[in-house]
């Protein structure tokens, strides 16, 4: 094979799969509907660098600074910053920006793993805050506000807060409540809103995190609605922030040599989204409800709704549990994409989950709503599963992620890992959120959740194919 990559592209684009994962355009016809067909049958034409009138990413004047006002426009916020490398940079940027060289921020700890990168690059002490658990569906919930607010008495000295919502199962936090506490403390709040980009565009869905006061919001446009993978844009909300320092840090961090076709995607998205946005939204959320109903209705099958949660729910996130009838994730995942051509988002443990968008059909949840249905009468399975509670440990932290030396590292058997300092972070992937951090303890507690989770199938980064883990002489 010359081109493993394109190949996997030309075959996986010829089976017609029906996406339930990013990005949120899902291959549909989307770009064509709302007259931007012409985009995709140049790409070549259209993949240029910053020449004459194309304007600059770093110093935006023209083109690009109309497409970015754009974007402030729509979702409401006092300037916007389009992200060609992800929601990652942006995250990256906002915390760079927020918190001085060795300062402190107060962060949840299932934060993606770009916050926890952020820490290592400005030496920034963390306060973590817990998530909720959501017990009946064993993932994270929200992060309550009086915890926030504990954190700040406690550490007067941190500069900002930060949290995702919706996490990557669609469970929100009370930004509103969150944003006033932390603006009663004087200090900078960041919402990863990298899942919750159509948040905006339906009243149905919680309330976007710009519109609930948050300062700095960051959206993975590519997520849920129609730009291209890695286009995201960056909100800045209030007279708090120094725009000036963020724009630095952007240019540190992202490509010299910014994609004009991510950008056009981006441009191309919010023009979609400002025709017909709202009617897509609720198109969507409409068809979710369609789904629900059908398949609520058949026993064994549990799909997370609001009822189960305290919280406010994202529900264009559908997160499938079907251990009730002996199914894991993983097993309901390849079910799912062997027979039926439905690939998924992410697996954990008990978990499906399915990441919708704006170019989802009607079509693509009958379709899921009947597999999960004809799943159920063939494959279930008369066992009960144990699956590992999710869990965090607390205080196991013994170096800063900064004073971490490689050269005093070296690779140890998973299994014989008990008691060493992890020298690099162990994430499940998805969601991405560290379960050890570099410079944490690797504890019995952890190591024994470990061991299930990878009996799950989930993929793990941070442990190499050999089950060994970097870890501190
Ligand atoms: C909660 C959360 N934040 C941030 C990111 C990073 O977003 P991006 O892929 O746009 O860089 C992800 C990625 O999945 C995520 O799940």
């Amino acid at each position: 094979m010359k081109t493993p990559i394109y190949d996997f592209l030309v075959k996986h684009g010829n089976k017609e799969t029906i996406s339930f994962h990013m990005p949120g355009h899902k291959a549909s016809d989307i770009y064509e509907k709302y007259g931007y067909g012409d985009f995709l049958n140049n790409i070549i034409r259209y993949d240029i660098t910053e020449i004459y009138g194309a304007d600059n990413l770093y110093k935006a004047e023209g083109i690009i600074k109309e497409g970015e006002e754009r974007y402030a426009r729509l979702y409401g916020a006092k300037a916007s910053f389009f992200l060609v490398n992800g929601t990652t940079t942006g995250i990256l940027a906002a915390i760079l920006s927020s918190v001085k060289k060795g300062g402190k921020l107060i962060m949840a700890r299932n934060s993606h793993k770009s916050v926890f990168n952020a820490l290592r690059l400005g030496e920034i002490q963390p306060v973590y805050i817990y998530p909720e658990i959501v017990e009946a569906f064993n993932v994270c919930g929200e992060i309550d506000h009086r915890e926030i607010k504990n954190a700040i008495i406690s550490n007067p000295d941190a500069e900002a807060v930060i949290l995702p919502s919706p996490n990557y199962y669609g469970i929100c936090s009370n930004i509103e409540k969150i944003a006033e506490i932390v603006h009663e403390y004087n200090k900078i709040l960041i919402v990863d809103e990298a899942h919750g980009a159509h948040l905006k565009f339906s009243d149905r869905l919680p309330k976007s995190a710009v519109d609930s006061g948050a300062d700095i919001v960051i959206n993975s446009i590519h997520k849920t609605i129609a730009s291209f993978t890695q286009s995201a844009v960056m909100h800045v909300n209030s007279e708090r922030v120094d725009i000036d320092n963020i724009k630095d840090k952007l240019q540190i961090i992202q490509s010299t040599s910014p994609s004009y076709l991510l950008m056009a995607s981006l441009d191309i998205s919010a023009s979609i989204m400002e025709e017909d946005g709202k009617n897509l939204v609720n198109q969507l959320v409409d068809n979710i409800d369609m789904f629900c109903d059908k398949v609520r209705s058949a026993e064994g099958i549990k799909i997370m709704k609001q009822e189960d949660i305290k919280s406010s729910f994202d529900k264009t996130k559908i997160n499938i549990d079907m251990t009730e009838l002996g199914l894991t994730g993983s097993d309901v995942e390849k079910i799912l994409r062997e027979k039926y051509n439905i690939y998924m988002e992410m697996v954990s443990a008990n978990l499906v989950m399915g990441l919708s968008g704006v170019g989802n059909s009607k079509e693509d949840f009958l379709r899921l709503a009947d597999a999960l249905i004809e799943i159920k009468e063939i494959y279930r399975k008369n066992e009960m599963i144990n699956f590992p509670p999710i869990m965090f440990e607390k205080n196991l932290q013994v170096y800063h992620p900064a004073e971490l030396v490689t050269e005093h590292s070296k690779w140890v058997d998973l299994d014989e890992s008990i008691g060493c300092v992890s020298g690099s972070a162990i994430i499940p992937y998805p969601p991405g959120v560290p379960l050890i951090c570099p410079g944490e303890i690797i504890s019995k507690k952890i190591l024994n959740y470990l061991i299930a989770l990878k009996k799950t199938d989930v993929r793990i980064l941070g442990v190499r194919e050999d089950n060994k883990v970097q870890v501190q002489d």
